[in-house]
């Protein structure tokens, strides 16, 4: 039906591609700063491992099942009503949201790796005003890097599956590792490193919320690229005779490895500087660029490859936020890769300048919406309700809808009946209540 299927390990490579993006080293960071580390980074593993990859593998099975894309999956494989379970399909369509405001900060990011080449900033307070300044009123810039990371991601996209997507993963994958290796054996001689160690492995109870594990939960869910029908269509081309399984989980294993070796090494700066580690989103734009500038000519060198490796982690990721809705696209309508490209692209450009002008101070009252600027809006509106939602639908599709022998007979090759058994129970129970109450508290409080 579609073009060229991926090699295992290019399915391998471009699920974690997706996986590890800028939930990894920019996001769980400046979560686990501001939930007290130890205890939150546990809890974190813990919803992996019983909710996230639970749904990981739950997506895989319906892509690898129905070898189409999302909208004729929930349809081709619902035993009854498949007209009507055809719409969670549209799951896929959360993507265009995200896309447009993770485009404009993979820009941001574009943006940093010149900045930390030529013009760190010397404090903290000079930091921050300039990462304040391009947000609020530097409209020239960020269309800019936006418009720049708009055609990268849509150029990959469009050479396919294989020639674009499993190759540019292949290539930026390794090179992400290496640079965050680097960067780690770096991090190993500042005296700040024993400090992140403990931070992050030794945990402090006593710092938990019950916000916290909400809020590990949700991001659990944003990490694994989760509810939107990513994995789902990425699974579609996967070979037949791939350990699914044993994939799963290491897609899982990479994505967190990776966060943990960001949080290592940006903690090693902070304890080295004796900065705060709970400062939140500006934690990477406005904290590590003035400790950057303290090491001279060498912290040019670190910035540049730390924004480097932010870069590909936010590429391979926008590319897996893209392809669902294209090959929906090119499945149902019949239509060339490039004409859906086209049409998706003009679409997502559309929405991205809507958010990124929604953040200038100048334009803000023209732009807004019920008083929120449209990057907030799309932010809220795809993590808190949309994913989780589709989270909700894919675990309810696989756990009551999908016919459990099918689901046995698919997945007993790879792995025991127990195991089995506690992923279809995770699948039917915890995983729908969990995700549930991530999203009720998300929206309401
Ligand atoms: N997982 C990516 C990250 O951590 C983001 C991402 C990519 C995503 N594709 C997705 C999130 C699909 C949700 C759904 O940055």
């Amino acid at each position: 039906m579609h073009g060229a299927r991926f090699s295992k390990f290019g399915f391998i490579m471009a699920s974690a591609g997706s996986a590890v993006g800028l939930g990894n080293i920019w996001k769980f960071p400046y979560m686990t700063g501001e939930n007290g580390g130890g205890a939150f980074v546990l809890i974190y593993l813990l919803t992996i491992t019983f909710v996230g990859l639970s749904l990981f593998l739950a997506e895989v099975v319906i892509g690898r099942l129905s070898r189409g894309d999302a909208v004729s999956a929930f349809e081709s494989l619902a035993p009854r009503n498949g007209n009507l379970w055809k719409y969670s399909g549209f799951m896929i369509f959360t993507g265009i949201l995200i896309l447009s405001f993770y485009t404009i900060v993979i820009g941001w990011i574009f943006k940093y790796i010149y900045v930390s080449a030529f013009s760190l900033p010397s404090s903290v307070k000079e930091a921050g005003s300039s990462f304040g300044g391009m947000l609020s009123a530097d409209t020239t810039t960020q269309t800019l890097f936006f418009t720049l990371a708009f055609f990268v991601t849509f150029f990959i996209v469009s050479k396919g599956v294989k020639q674009g997507i499993e190759k540019i993963n292949l290539i930026l994958m390794p090179l992400l590792v290496i640079i965050l290796l680097i960067l780690l054996a770096y991090s190993f001689t500042l005296s700040g490193f024993g400090k992140a160690v403990a931070f992050l492995f030794v945990p402090d109870f006593s710092k938990v919320h019950s916000s916290s594990i909400l809020a590990a939960v949700g991001h659990a869910f944003f990490t694994l690229s989760l509810g939107m029908g990513t994995i789902m269509t990425y699974a579609a081309s996967i070979p037949k005779d791939a350990n699914i399984a044993k994939s799963s989980l290491m897609v899982a294993v990479l994505d967190t490895v990776i966060a943990l070796v960001a949080g290592l090494v940006i903690f090693s700066f902070l304890f080295h500087f004796n900065a705060e580690p709970s400062q939140g989103p500006g934690l990477i734009f406005i904290s590590l660029p003035p400790l950057f500038y303290q090491l001279g000519i060498l912290g040019n060198a670190i910035g540049v490859l730390f924004f480097m490796a932010l870069a590909f982690a936010g590429i391979t990721s926008a590319v897996s936020i893209v392809e669902p809705t294209v090959m929906y696209m090119i499945d149902r309508f019949k239509i060339s890769r490039t004409k859906s490209l086209v049409i998706l692209s003009a679409v997502v450009y559309l929405l991205g300048m809507l958010a990124l002008l929604s953040n200038i101070d100048e334009l803000k009252k023209y732009v807004t919406f019920f008083g929120k600027g449209f990057f907030d809006i799309f932010d809220f509106l795809s993590s808190s309700v949309l994913l989780p939602l589709g989270g909700i639908l894919i675990a309810i599709f696989v756990g009551f809808v999908i016919e459990k022998n099918r689901l046995y007979s698919l997945l007993s090759p790879f792995m025991s009946d127990s195991i089995f058994n506690l992923w279809y129970f995770s699948i039917k129970y915890i995983t729908p209540i969990g995700v549930f109450a991530v999203m009720i508290n998300k929206i309401f409080f």
